[in-house]
């Protein structure tokens, strides 16, 4: 086989005139010296302004080894600091190279020309464009100007490469463990949304949308998402997370976009804005879909554009971050009535990724009970244990249907911590088992009934309720909530009576609501008594005016 080196002429390096250039290391020439790398030719490339001093390199290999062949190849109007010349020009090159790779074997020479050709020498190699091995020159001592120096042969075919592939892999799994704090979880559909989610993190600045039942874990997975990319340097700002159900009004909007000074009564001084905090960051808008309308419409602006006005101000301001929502909402549904924008929602969901709740992944409860009794031994700084007996029992508890965990991830660690507590001597015991069986059955048998718990019934109390008409019961029923909801009888009465309000230009809609109220001996004063919203089940639709 003969040898041949294909290779960038190096313009600081393999310069020099008169004899003093023989007293200096010059990594073309040196390679063609070598007394171990007999090399039949040299295809040798530079840009065209380099001709003279590519010819007198030339000249003086043909001197010191006659048996080598050099060839010239200019690389026509090409900027070699230029990523996409520098590329095209070399592929360019290598496509009409006639390899013959069943005579000669090709080395490429991957330390000489710019560092963009370099690069692309060796992704050219990489991808067989150049089919051959990557040789390196290395320099002498200082003290030893005079020597050959050395080289390296690298083969990237070979298993020194696999390693590498191999690091590559592990990066990818290490990162996948890392979003699911390190839990070895066995449903395969979680371990896959899982995977995909990291692929996601870092290829993409997209919007991400997280759904799941309450508890699921999109908080602290989008926060992990976050953490993921800064160590991967693909953010540099920071997590901003903000809980839309706690936006309300007119604070939302200068809560999100800020406010000049004087904005608004009360404006003393200029603030930011959640969006801007987050440049160059994440932005997590958990329960997005709480967020008002108004807010909807400048959020998809700052999405597309970048750039957004700060209450008071017509001056924009720029903002590049990624959104990751968060909701337990059916978005879609909340399109219909009007209460989220379409194109937003259009916006945020390429990504979406519904998180199962622990019922949907039995197999994963075993080490999520492991990784809860860890982290309590972290917190409180003791270990505590089960007994085997008491292990056993909660396990088959806790996998079985009666199991709700209707609070998720919040359940399980409720229920842990209650029993780690109360683990005397660091055992936890059957006895102490059995007591969070019946305390958790208790709890969610209570929410159960609180979820089908009837407004009707509450008011008008069982007998009355019975002896209405299903019409009048689904119907009252439903203005009920609405009610709940609202912040006021008007708002309510804007509510349920918009469209014919709208008609009618006026009329009062608030005594219309009275009014069928009254029918079934019901005020709205009434409603509102006993801290409505915080018995209010978990489940009621958001309500804006
Ligand atoms: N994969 C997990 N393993 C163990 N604990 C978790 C996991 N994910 C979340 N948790 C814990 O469970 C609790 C609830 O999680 P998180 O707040 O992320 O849920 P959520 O889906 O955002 O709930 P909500 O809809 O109510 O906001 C937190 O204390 C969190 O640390
Ligand atoms: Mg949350």
């Amino acid at each position: 086989m003969k040898t041949v080196i294909i290779g960038m002429l190096a313009t600081e390096k393999d310069a020099g005139h008169g004899h003093r250039r023989w007293a200096r290391w010059r990594p073309t020439v040196a390679l063609c010296r070598q007394p171990d790398l007999p090399v039949a030719r040299l295809e040798l490339l530079h840009e065209p302004r380099f001709r003279g001093l590519a010819e007198q390199v030339s000249e003086d290999i043909r001197s010191v080894s006659p048996s080598t062949t050099v060839r010239l190849f200019p690389l026509e109007r090409v900027d070699p600091w230029d990523f996409g010349e520098a590329y095209a020009a070399l592929r360019q090159f290598a496509r009409h190279y006639p390899f013959n790779a069943e005579e000669e074997e090709y080395l490429i020479h991957v330390n000489a020309g710019t560092h963009v050709a370099r690069i692309c020498m060796f992704l050219l190699t990489e991808s067989r464009h150049f089919p051959g091995r990557l040789i390196q020159s290395i320099s002498p001592a200082r003290s030893d100007r005079k020597s050959l120096g050395a080289y390296r042969i690298i083969d990237l075919d070979l298993s020194r490469y696999d390693p590498i592939v191999a690091r590559f892999q592990e990066e990818q799994l290490d990162a996948v463990s890392f979003l699911k704090s390190g839990i070895q979880t066995r449903n395969a559909d979680f371990n896959r949304l899982i995977e995909q989610v990291e692929k996601v993190a870092v290829a993409s600045r997209r919007a991400i949308l997280l759904t799941g039942p309450t508890g699921s874990g999109k908080s602290r997975l989008a926060r992990r998402i976050f953490e993921l990319k800064k160590t991967r340097r693909l953010v540099t700002g920071s997590f901003v997370e903000v809980n839309c159900a706690t936006l309300r009004g007119d604070a939302a909007m200068s809560a999100l976009f800020g406010h000049v000074k004087g904005a608004f009564t009360g404006a003393l001084q200029a603030r930011p804005g959640l969006l801007q905090a987050a440049d160059k960051g994440v932005l997590f808008l958990d329960e997005i879909g709480e967020l008002g309308t108004d807010e909807q419409a400048m959020l998809l602006r700052a999405l597309e554009d970048k750039t957004f006005l700060p209450v008071g101000s017509d001056e924009e301001v720029r903002s590049d971050f990624q959104l990751i929502a968060g909701t337990n909402r059916d978005l879609a549904a909340a399109v219909r009535p009007g209460r989220f924008r379409d194109d937003l929602l259009a916006r945020i969901n390429l990504w979406t990724f519904r998180l199962p709740g622990l019922g949907q992944r039995p197999e994963d409860i075993e080490p999520n009970l492991h990784y809860e009794l860890e982290q309590f031994g972290h917190v409180e700084g003791r270990r505590v244990r089960f007994a085997r007996e008491a292990w056993g029992t909660f396990l088959r508890f806790a996998v079985s249907p009666d199991a709700a965990w209707s609070g998720n991830f919040r359940d399980l660690n409720g229920a842990i911590v209650r029993m780690a507590t109360l683990a005397v001597g660091g055992r936890i015991t059957l006895e102490l088992v059995h007591q969070e069986i019946a305390r958790l059955r208790t709890a969610w048998r209570t929410e159960d009934n609180m979820r089908k718990d009837s407004l009707t019934e509450r008011f008008l109390g069982p007998t009355r309720t019975g002896e209405l008409d299903h019409f009048d019961r689904t119907q009252l029923e439903e203005v009920l909530r609405v009610c709940l909801r609202a912040k006021s009888l008007s708002e309510a009465g804007r509510i349920l009576f918009a469209h014919s309000r709208k008609r009618k230009k006026s009329g009062n809609d608030a005594s219309r609501l009275q009014k069928y109220l009254a029918r079934f001996g019901i005020r709205y004063a009434d409603i509102w008594a006993p801290s409505p919203v915080d018995s209010a089940p978990s489940d009621f639709p958001a309500i804006q005016a």
